[in-house]
């Protein structure tokens, strides 16, 4: 949540800020803001509420020339959304950005006597005001000085204004990537902002001071000795963060799927049987462990729901999912013989990451499925399935969904294999649908006609329910949440054969009902579950398997996914619901990629 950008370099930096910060405008957009040394050395802020869009009109129509500077987009913690919140915050000779949360920052007010000397109600102006009190001329050792009052997440951007072409940066939880390139010193929360100018960077360690000169990027460890960055190699491709020719980036990046699943899955294929061996994870582990839970929050979550109805049912050992901010709270029993599973795309979901710590320190194996290379989850886990999605830019997430449920079915095959359950050969049969997966979801990309002609029957109506019974309710939760999250319909999935005990009363006339019937278990049961609310008028959208048989009556409107296994179907099920909602965004005219109040990184509790 916020984006943080900073350069010193020889390019324009107004420019290189504002398009940094349109790059990571999806961890927040609220409102955005940039401060600038000029060439006298004299500092110039430039705040907007709204969209980077704003920023940037007023930045081109007043142009500063500068080569150092500090630039911000903002996600309301502290505060409402005004342009005194907006950061830049100056205080004194400081002049601070941040992205986190200070949780003592009233205590901080008062020990410092900050009360009616601040502009803002924000914790980061508090911050920046201690920071000016502690600072004698020596950047880090005020920062030293700082970092020993707060308590709370932070990765902080400074510039002080005795020392112009100079930034100075620190994290504690919250993102922090940082490049010497070939133009200039950069750090900014994600790498995608990095990546047209370098794609050598490293992740700043917490707790180490950084400066960006025009020079170099320097570390130095909490008594000021200097460190050697560790540099890694990003595997994205420059263009992967752009739209390449689509309207949308959700759009763009729900056709990468059938693309990203090879990606994830090929690499870890060994004569057709899952292998984890580049990852270190032992099949000794995945045999001997007795029960397994998976945390994660939003799409992630849903992902492990989906991955859940296959483990537990194949592999015969209970696992539970968790949303990560309930976890904590639940005092849950871990033991060694747990394994435990976290989902992540960004790697720094702050709730997950605390979901994570908690199971590490009750001594359980925690591998992580992310996506984003060298993020914090994916350090704190003892193994990481990097999923190999690239950049998910769109905040409703797509393509990340597919491939950590990709990731999810080819670690599931293997404990099948090493816990005696699977055959070589059922193995091979099972990774080989994976595969070919691929193909049923650019099936469904090519369905995009009638998908839009469901969309006509959702657009106008307040409310929409996504129904279905074991796997196909995992689904439903996803589709649910992809149509609110973008279309502001309010959406509710609920377990088909739960309805009637509450939710069926709101089923009347015209409620568009999407209902997922590809499990045929319990296929005869789900069917009765529709006709229980076509029969109270509902229209009825219905997703099944192209050879399944149904009455004309059932439904309004029936969309089909190609035959393929039941444990399989989710691949073009979630290119439908994806779709369903892309379209109903389109069609209301909203904002798809950048919705209101949502942000893609969430790395505030
Ligand atoms: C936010 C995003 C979702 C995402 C969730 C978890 O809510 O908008 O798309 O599923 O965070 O994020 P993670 O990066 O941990 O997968």
């Amino acid at each position: 949540m916020c984006g943080i950008i900073g350069y010193c370099g020889p390019l324009d930096a107004q420019k290189v800020l504002i398009d940094g910060l349109t790059q990571l405008e999806y961890r927040g957009y609220d409102s955005a803001g940039i401060a600038l040394f000029d060439e006298n050395s004299n500092i110039h802020f430039i705040k907007k509420v709204g969209k980077v869009a704003a920023l940037k009109k007023v930045c081109e129509a007043s142009p500063i020339s500068s080569h150092c500077g500090i630039g911000h987009t903002r996600w309301a913690t502290h505060g409402g959304v005004t342009s005194e919140n907006a950061h830049p915050h100056m205080y004194g000779h400081i002049t601070m950005i941040h992205n986190g949360i200070i949780e003592n920052y009233q205590e901080l007010t008062e020990a410092f006597h900050l009360k009616g000397k601040l502009l803002s109600q924000t914790d980061t102006e508090v911050s920046a005001a201690v920071l000016n009190e502690l600072y004698k001329g020596d950047p880090l050792s005020a920062i030293r000085g700082l970092l020993s009052h707060l308590k709370g997440s932070y990765a902080f951007c400074i510039m002080f204004d005795d020392r112009p072409g100079e930034i100075y940066a620190v994290r504690n939880v919250s993102p922090l990537v940082a490049a010497y390139t070939g133009s200039g010193a950069m750090i900014a929360s994600d790498l995608t902002a990095l990546l047209p100018y370098s794609k050598k960077y490293f992740v700043v360690p917490e707790g180490k001071i950084i400066r960006l000169t025009a020079y170099q990027v320097s570390v130095f460890d909490i008594c000021g000795n200097r460190e050697a960055p560790d540099y890694m190699e990003a595997s994205w491709n420059t263009d992967a963060a752009m739209k390449n020719g689509f309207p949308h980036y959700m759009l763009k990046e729900i056709h990468e799927q059938p693309e990203v699943l090879k990606q994830t899955v090929l690499p870890r294929l060994k004569n057709g049987l899952p292998d984890f061996t580049a990852e270190g994870i032992p099949d000794s582990m995945l045999k001997s462990v007795t029960e397994i839970r998976i945390i994660a929050c939003g799409t992630a979550m849903h992902a492990g729901m989906v991955a859940r109805s296959i483990i537990e049912p194949g592999l015969r050992i209970p696992v539970t999912v968790s949303i990560a901010s309930e976890f904590r709270y639940e005092e849950p029993m871990i033991t060694q013989n747990t394994l435990t599973i976290v989902i992540s795309q960004s790697g720094e979901t702050i709730d997950t990451l605390a979901a994570l710590r908690l199971a590490a320190s009750c001594h359980s194996p925690v591998i992580s499925v992310v996506n984003v290379k060298g993020s914090t989850i994916a350090r704190e886990s003892d193994y990481v399935i990097y999923t190999h999605g690239g950049p998910e830019i769109a905040v409703a997430s797509t393509k990340a969904y597919t491939v950590q449920i990709a990731a999810l079915y080819l670690l599931f095959c293997r404990m099948a294999l090493v816990r005696g359950l699977y055959t070589d050969e059922q193995a091979r049969q099972f990774t080989s649908t994976l595969l070919k997966c691929s193909d049923t979801m650019e099936a469904m990309i090519g369905r995009k006609d009638l998908i839009r002609e469901a969309v006509s029957h959702i657009c106008d109506s307040p409310n929409a329910f996504f129904i279905g019974r074991g796997m196909d309710y995992a689904f439903s939760l996803e589709g649910a949440l992809k149509l609110k999250e973008i279309s502001y319909i309010h959406s509710e999935a609920y377990a088909a054969g739960e309805l009637k005990h509450g939710t069926i009363a709101l089923i009347t006339d015209l409620v568009p009902v999407i209902a997922i019937a590809t499990q045929k278990n319990i296929l005869a049961k789900t069917i009765s579950n529709i006709r229980e609310v076509k029969a109270r008028g509902a229209f009825v959208i219905l997703l099944i398997t192209e050879q399944t048989k149904t009455d004309d009556d059932l439904a309004d409107l029936v969309i089909r996914i190609p035959e393929t296994d039941d444990k399989f179907t989710v691949f073009p099920i979630a290119v439908v619901l994806q779709l369903i909602a892309y379209y109903t965004s389109v069609q209301k005219g909203l904002d798809v990629d950048q919705p209101r109040n949502l942000a893609k990184s969430v790395t505030v509790e």
